[in-house]
């Protein structure tokens, strides 16, 4: 099974690099979509809008209608769950109006879990008890199966960032460290938020931020003649072998699109 990973696309309605915001996300789906061998899914682990307005949650479907794998997405601290929610339940895999945006894949043999870890006070994280339990009963549906997990914060302290800890408080952090821990079958996760490659694990498990889909927001030093290519990530799973991860740079020479959006 492969998945493409994508994150904190940021689209938005009103900064001056709006336009190149949008074009990364497209020639990151275009890329995507040219692959020889095709991911089963393509995740978005969250910021998909900077601002969280419907203009811009209808400028990023209409770029991500144009995948063609199935589009998973969870929010990032940028979202607005409710915006986002209205814009992409229509995919039936989460509710409109629910409390937090967290649900599971069970379609695939590996069993997919997006995670809500979006405050209501701050940019940081945040991993309440509501939250841990509903990952236990999400883990419990059909137990057999690998897990692995997927969330805007990542769970360990990104210490290539100037601010390395990314919940609000330690005791959310380390909440859900252990909800992860508990999780038999956990055999990685992978989440965005720090716009950077960055490592970490719970448990001796690989844990994982990527770098931002947008490149005027993207941390960390890049190679010459890389600065306007977006990345992503193809995360392959082999039941016996585990993940294994490659880093994509986008194609350099690809004619861009007037998409006419959010003009
Ligand atoms: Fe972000």
């Amino acid at each position: 099974m492969i998945i493409a990973q994508i994150s904190d696309t940021h689209v938005s309605q009103n900064s001056a690099d709006r336009t190149r915001r949008l074009e990364d996300f497209e020639r990151t789906i275009d890329d995507i979509n040219a692959l020889e061998e095709q991911p089963d899914v393509i995740v978005h682990t969250g910021d998909i809008a900077h601002d969280g307005l419907p203009d811009e949650y209808a400028a990023a479907q209409a770029i991500l209608a144009k995948a063609s794998s199935p589009v998973f997405v969870l929010a990032g601290n940028r979202d607005n769950r409710k915006n986002l929610q209205q814009a992409f339940s229509s995919s039936g895999y989460f509710k409109a109006n629910s409390e937090f945006i967290e649900y599971a894949i069970n379609d695939f043999p590996i069993k997919l879990i997006m995670l809500d870890t979006l405050s209501s006070h701050s940019n940081k994280g945040d991993f309440c008890q509501k939250r841990a339990e509903t990952l236990k009963q999400m883990v419990k549906a059909e137990s057999a199966k690998p897990v692995v997990v997927f969330a805007h914060h990542p769970p360990f302290e990104a210490m290539e960032c100037p601010d390395p800890f990314q919940f609000e408080t330690q005791e959310s952090m380390l909440r859900m460290r252990d909800a992860l821990k508990a999780i038999d079958g956990l055999r990685a996760v992978f989440c965005g938020h720090v716009h950077r490659f960055d490592k970490g694990e719970v448990a001796g498990i690989l844990a994982t931020a990527m770098p931002s889909t947008a490149t005027v927001l993207r941390k960390g030093i890049y190679p010459e003649g890389m600065q306007l290519r977006p990345v992503y990530q193809l995360h392959r799973f082999d039941p016996v072998l585990g993940f294994i991860s490659e880093t994509r740079i986008v194609e350099e020479k690809q004619p861009l699109r007037h998409h006419g959006l959010l003009q």
